[in-house]
């Protein structure tokens, strides 16, 4: 069954609402034992919510359904967001699928490369703009307020509804909510959005327990770790270079309510991180994504026997080849013949 249909109770859909898809959610989630062997960790299960496998290969297909199914049922024509890149492919397959015109702007050179090819591809009037990503966001805000165009960033109280439909996955899949949820924080939607469904499907009675939300920003951009804005915000994981989160006291609020905790990760833990997961466990996540798992290395000395730990993988790694083709040592090339390839190998 399609998301809005599956969830349809927990979201504001009416009799108007087009129930649009790109079979977006219905994510997997990987037990990841050699990773909880790596760890040390005897009697604790790690699963990874590998949100790398939507429709344009990140979690934003969530809320942009929803987001766009909305936009639909007022009539509008237009949609823009602001993008570090995944809202802004999201944004442009969507629209291009129901019609709409979608517009993004992007901090020019700091988005990977695979989600510009996609904004591009999927007919997006894609705008670089020479500032970071807040600048980006407080345009698109002026815009939407101001012009016919349909703001969907999570400013856009749908795309969180949207969202928050991972949370009901992952209790529908367990049984229960997990004791912790790690997860990367970029502008705090999705923490925002995994909190606000765990504590719904509580309330519908669907499990008893809630987790803690254990969110990650990355060293260079960690406003609500510092607990001011950053003005300059920098960090190999260009999806959460974000100075001045939109949802900056809904992401406190979720880490007070829920006895969890909002910290940092630098930007060599996240890459270490990423490509751990991937030579451990063949989940290839893009860094941003990686933060959940160097938080989950920070915080691996305060799980209990039985704890059951969540985290969120939000982007595929194919979003962004260059950061790893820029870490690792490059293949060797040798002479096409037997000998040569065996000296290769070391064999
Ligand atoms: N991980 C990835 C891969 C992201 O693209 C984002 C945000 C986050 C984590 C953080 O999520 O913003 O809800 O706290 N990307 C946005 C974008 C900002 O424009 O694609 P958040």
């Amino acid at each position: 069954m399609i998301l809005l249909e599956r969830y349809r109770d927990f979201l504001p859909i009416t009799s108007r609402t087009p129930l649009i898809t790109l079979h977006e959610g219905n994510t997997p989630l990987i037990r990841v034992e050699n990773f909880e062997k790596y760890l040390g960790l005897k009697n604790v299960r790690i699963y990874l919510k590998y949100e790398g496998m939507n429709p344009t290969g990140s979690f934003k297909d969530r809320g942009m359904v929803m987001a766009i199914a909305k936009a639909l049922e007022k009539g509008a024509r237009y949609t823009i967001c602001a993008s570090t890149g995944n809202t802004a492919a999201s944004a442009a397959a969507y629209s291009a699928r129901t019609g709409l015109k979608s517009v993004v702007l992007i901090p020019e050179g700091k988005i990977a490369l695979g989600k510009l090819a996609q904004a591009m591809i999927y007919g997006a009037k894609v705008v670089q703009i020479n500032g970071n990503f807040d600048r980006c966001l407080e345009l698109v805000r002026y815009l939407s307020e101001n012009y016919d165009f349909e703001l969907v960033n999570s400013i856009n109280p749908y795309r969180i509804e949207g969202q928050k439909t991972a949370a009901f996955e992952i209790v529908d899949e367990l049984g229960r909510a997990p004791d912790y949820h790690f997860i990367p924080v970029g502008n705090a939607g999705n923490i925002t959005s995994y909190w606000k469904g765990y504590k719904e499907y509580r309330e519908a009675g669907k499990m008893s327990n809630l987790p803690r939300m254990m969110g990650f920003q990355a060293e260079g951009a960690a406003p609500i770790v510092k607990g001011h804005v950053v003005e300059k915000p920098e960090t190999v994981a260009t999806a959460i270079r974000i100075g001045n989160p939109a949802s900056w006291k809904k992401a406190e609020q979720a880490r007070d309510e829920s006895g969890g905790v909002i910290d940092t990760v630098s930007d060599d833990e996240i890459l270490k991180a990423q490509r751990l997961i991937a030579s451990l466990e063949g989940i290839f996540c893009e860094p941003a994504s990686a933060a959940s798992i160097a938080g989950i290395i920070k915080y691996r000395d305060v799980f209990k026997d039985g704890d059951v730990i969540v985290a969120t993988l939000t982007g595929h790694g194919l979003k962004d080849p260059n950061v790893v083709i820029g870490n690792i040592e490059k293949p060797i090339t040798v002479n096409p013949n037997v000998d040569d390839v065996l000296k290769a190998i070391g064999r």
